[in-house]
């Protein structure tokens, strides 16, 4: 629900006398002891910690409704509560600052990648929501790395790897991809942030100091069997790709550890908060025309499909480059009824 605003006639709180003022309303007229209140967001007049004020008018005709553009024209920075649950400031920004935005964020993306793949940096984290591209971006960089390695059938210098590692499987991995010029990506194996051996490999292996080494300590037949030291020195770099929001995990053991490898690393919080930045992601990648590749779409088609998504927002299940494609697979199984057919499948019951 959009954020209420009302224009104080006259009131007073702790004696200052307020007058035709707007504030964010929190909650309507309440009977107090003199006359009544109304508890509103006085943080713009009164500063921070003033989130939540009672204003004491006599009665309901002490104010009327008012707008956001009113309360922005008093100077106040209006705010809204993102996807998080965090109150953040309302978003001032054009559709076209935002695409801006974003598109400078996944060209970072890019770029640290690609400085991965030269060695240059040794360790990152990609963070932000589902489906918007994190590794579609990070995999086109390591391909176009991969390209001469493939032609002249060398061997490739970087791995992707999804889902679950045990720690064992890390050490191999880090073991294998150990060289200057290597590169592992995690991607969505969030298994390894909340498992200690693991962890600690991870900050042995991505420390800042000069030389990196890694041990493991217990007697391993595995290891052994494939002729796998039991120290060795990593010299590559690590980029981790997770949907999860480091700053909201709760356990504070697990965030003394996330922190210790959050030092180590690069942090790129594509920042895809709100559910505008998210369709506006769709529509960017929409533009290039490489979203729809694989459909024989014609502009009009692919038009429809972005426009069935922004009308049907609020319903969507997810708001993501998939939910865009799911449409897109229904338009081109039932041109006659994919409508029908996303409602039941990509909406909210
Ligand atoms: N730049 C792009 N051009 C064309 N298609 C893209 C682009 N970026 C992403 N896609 C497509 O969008 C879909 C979602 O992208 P991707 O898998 O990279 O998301 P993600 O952010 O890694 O999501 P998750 O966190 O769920 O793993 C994929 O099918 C991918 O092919
Ligand atoms: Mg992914």
């Amino acid at each position: 629900m959009s954020q209420a605003y009302i224009k104080i006639a006259a009131g007073t709180y702790r004696n200052q006398a307020i007058s035709n003022v707007v504030f964010p309303l929190i909650k309507q007229f309440t009977h107090g002891a003199k006359g009544g209140f109304v508890t509103v967001d006085g943080s713009h007049m009164f500063g921070e910690g003033k989130e939540k004020i009672r204003i004491t008018v006599d009665n309901v005709m002490s104010y009327q409704f008012s707008d956001v553009d009113a309360y922005i024209a008093q100077g106040a920075a209006p705010k809204e509560t993102n996807l998080a649950g965090e109150v953040v400031p309302v978003s001032t920004e054009t559709d076209e600052q935002v695409m801006e935005r974003i598109g400078a964020r996944f060209e970072i993306l890019h770029e640290m990648t690609k400085a991965a793949c030269d060695g240059n940096i040794r360790a990152m984290i990609v963070t932000g929501p589902p489906g918007v591209g994190k590794s579609f971006g990070v995999e086109a960089e390591l391909e176009k790395a991969a390209i001469f390695d493939r032609i002249s059938g060398k061997r490739v210098r970087s791995e992707v790897v999804k889902g679950a590692v045990t720690p064992i499987g890390l050490y191999q991995k880090l073991y294998h991809f150990s060289g200057k010029d290597d590169v592992l990506v995690f991607d969505d194996s969030d298994q390894i942030f909340f498992d200690d051996l693991s962890l600690n490999l991870l900050k042995a292996a991505l420390d800042s100091g000069k030389t990196r080494k890694i041990s493991w300590n217990s007697e391993s037949s595995t290891l052994s069997r494939e002729g796998i030291p039991d120290s060795f020195n990593f010299r590559g770099s690590v980029i981790f790709i997770t949907n999860l929001s480091f700053a909201n995990v709760k356990s504070k053991k697990l965030q003394e550890h996330l922190m210790a490898l959050e030092s180590r690393c690069h942090f790129l919080d594509l920042t895809l908060d709100t559910v505008r930045d998210k369709l506006l992601r769709i529509r960017q990648i929409a533009n290039t025309g490489e979203l729809f590749n694989d459909y024989d779409f014609s502009q009009t088609q692919q038009d429809e499909v972005i426009e069935f998504l922004f009308e049907n927002q609020p319903k969507l299940r997810e708001v993501s480059l998939r939910t865009a494609l799911k449409i897109a697979d229904l338009y081109k199984s039932f041109p006659m009824k994919w409508k029908e057919m996303a409602r039941v499948t990509v909406m909210k019951a």
